[in-house]
């Protein structure tokens, strides 16, 4: 498969994974202004897992967006794997994100009438991955991490947990860089909680993927390398928290 962001076509990949440095990020609302990210930086290195805590509204979710490339900053720095991000056109954007970020969401976020082997092979599908190659990739994810006899189910025939299993194995499915995971265990209860950080972290040590998790559960927090405090659109430095 050709990769435009192979870090082998980059420059050394010595520094962080991921910068962002003084990002602003703010939505107007009937005329009105709300300041949301208020000049918000992290770094986060290869393989380092982080934890996102803070309360409702801090904007965890917001900077999860731009570094996910979902959305963008209105100012601030933001290097990923090498590359200036905010100086790409949108289908650099849209390249770079399929191919070296995963995401996994609160709500699982599949497609419905689609099975769950169609669902993992969505970001192969866009990276024009052949048809054989990536359905023997998918069955593999998909087996990995327990559902290799669920195969042809539609997330409608699947339990919360078990879809939250097809939407890890789908943001898996290019062996991205960065894993974005938004509340993933948010909607599950304990046990499928448990499985899926077992499931999300075996493969990213593994594999020396980065992760950023959004969480309000402490135990989820407690199992990343480093935990930072969003508070009021900020990430508060290591001594204030
Ligand atoms: N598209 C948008 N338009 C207007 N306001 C927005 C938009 N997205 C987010 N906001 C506002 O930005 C603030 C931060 O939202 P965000 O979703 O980032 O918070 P959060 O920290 O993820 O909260 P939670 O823990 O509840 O998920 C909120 O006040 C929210 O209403
Ligand atoms: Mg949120």
């Amino acid at each position: 498969m050709e990769a435009l962001f192979a870090p082998e076509e980059q420059e050394a990949p010595t520094g962080p994974l991921l910068r962002v440095h003084d990002l602003r990020r703010s939505f107007t609302v009937s005329g009105t202004r709300i300041d949301v990210l208020k000049g918000c930086s992290l770094e986060v290195a290869r393989g380092e897992v982080v934890a996102v805590v803070g309360q409702s509204g801090s904007g965890k979710s917001t900077l999860l967006n731009i570094i996910g490339l979902l959305d963008s900053a209105d100012s601030g720095e933001h290097v990923f794997d090498g590359v200036d991000v905010t100086r790409l056109r949108e289908g650099q954007r849209a390249r770079l994100r399929n191919e070296r970020i995963g995401f996994v969401f609160q709500q699982f976020h599949l497609l419905e009438r689609r099975s769950a082997l169609a669902n993992v092979s969505v970001p192969l599908v866009l990276a024009g991955v052949p048809l054989v190659r990536r359905r023997a990739i998918a069955r593999e994810l998909l087996e990995s991490v327990g559902l290799g006899d669920r195969l042809s189910s539609q997330p409608h025939q699947l339990s919360g947990g078990e879809q939250q299993r097809v939407a890890l194995a789908r943001a898996l499915s290019l062996n991205p860089a960065l894993i974005l995971a938004d509340e993933p265990t948010g909607a599950l209860d304990k046990a499928s909680s448990t499985m899926i950080m077992d499931q999300l972290l075996d493969h990213a040590r593994s594999r020396n993927t980065a992760v950023i998790v959004v969480t309000h559960d402490p135990e989820v927090a407690a199992r990343a390398d480093r935990t930072v405090t969003m508070s009021e659109g900020r990430i508060l430095p290591a001594e204030e928290e």
